[in-house]
């Protein structure tokens, strides 16, 4: 400290010291003040509406009964709109109208038993501070040496490292016993290769590119400079299982002035005019990429905030997505209506073990 006041006085920079002699420290001086702020304790504690009239307080218990109450509403609700709204195959309106009854229900039970409790916390359990001091998590020496002699005496009494075949047969037993999960969990698996069966969507030639969820064809003069459309393969309805395949054939569709895409080769003739495709199902997750920045020409996905450049067929640039959105080749037909080149040319979506890219 001696030197620390020698160094006080003359200003080393670097030093640290506990008082300064000088009027105006130098630069490079740490002082260390001894003006700690006093603890200033709890504020005095605030009598609620409940403490101070019991009529009150009744009030609030019948408050709180009333949100639980609504929750089994909510639940109730939930059962019934799951019956009387049932989802049609192939119908996507009962499938919104199953969703939304189902959903508002469950939020209602859910959030009256939330609202319930945190009401019933702040409105009429007991309200006073605590101090919690810490404290080391380490046990004393006198709890650690008792822990040692009772795993020895557990040792001892057990023969657990004196019988070498009976430990080695039970460690080999409990090493093989998670085994038949990984079985169990293998067939988990899709029984078919997932590889074509997510490789192929609707899409193919001559498809005509619908409004999602209309199913609406659309035509090329339609789509201005700077717009975004929402599609769907037309034949969607037809399919056996519509929303299993919009999932996988979910479109994305601008315009573009086409001076602004910057298009790699064997891809030329995949935009008509500026308009471009692209999967609509994020390649990190699977969330639906559905927020277009106009002016940057970026896609957002808003799960994880990965953004596609649309100027550069979807590269990405930024956020965790690893794979540009795949591009779906699109020409128009004699009618003028867009329809797709091709399926996809390779799978959509996230990235799985088979797909090896
Ligand atoms: Fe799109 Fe994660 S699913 S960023």
């Amino acid at each position: 400290m001696g030197n620390d006041h020698d160094a006080a006085s003359t200003g080393t920079p670097g030093a640290t010291v506990d008082r300064l002699d000088a009027a105006a420290p130098s630069s490079g001086i740490a002082v260390i003040t001894d003006d700690t702020i006093a603890n200033p304790g709890f504020p005095p504690y605030r009598p609620r509406v409940g403490d101070l009239d019991p009529e009150k307080e009744r009030q609030q218990e019948r408050r709180v009964s009333a949100l639980f109450v609504l929750s089994v509403v909510g639940t109730v609700a939930a059962i019934v709109s799951y019956i009387v709204f049932p989802i049609i195959p192939g119908d996507m309106q009962s499938v919104r109208l199953n969703n939304l009854f189902l959903g508002l229900s469950i939020a209602l039970a859910l959030l009256s038993i939330g609202v319930g409790v945190v009401h019933w916390s702040k409105a009429l359990m007991d309200g006073h501070d605590l101090v919690e001091l810490r404290h080391g998590t380490r046990g004393s020496d006198e709890t650690r040496a008792k822990a040692v002699e009772v795993f020895q005496l557990g040792n001892k009494e057990s023969g657990f490292t004196r019988r070498k075949v009976i430990r080695n047969t039970l460690i080999g037993a409990l090493v093989v016993s998670p085994l038949p999960a990984v079985v169990l969990f293998r067939d988990l698996a899709p029984a078919e290769d997932p590889v074509p069966l997510l490789k192929r969507t609707l899409w193919a030639e001559g498809v005509r590119l619908a409004r999602d969820p209309s199913g609406t064809p659309i035509l090329a003069s339609d789509v201005t400079l700077g717009s975004v459309f929402q599609v769907i393969p037309e034949n969607l309805s037809e399919a056996e299982h519509p929303l299993e395949e919009k999932a996988k054939a979910a479109v994305l569709m601008m315009r573009l002035n086409p001076d602004e895409l910057v298009v790699s080769a064997g891809r030329e003739d995949w935009n008509y005019d500026g308009i471009v495709a692209y999967s609509k199902i994020c390649t990190h997750v699977g969330c639906p990429v559905a927020l277009y920045e106009q002016l940057t020409h970026r896609l957002l996905c808003p799960c994880h905030q990965s953004q596609f450049d649309i100027t550069r067929e979807a590269e990405v640039i930024f956020g965790p997505a690893k794979r540009p959105l795949p591009q779906l080749p699109i020409t128009v037909d004699d009618e003028g209506y867009l329809v797709a080149r091709s399926d996809f040319t390779e799978p959509v979506g996230p990235s799985f073990w088979e797909r090896k890219l």
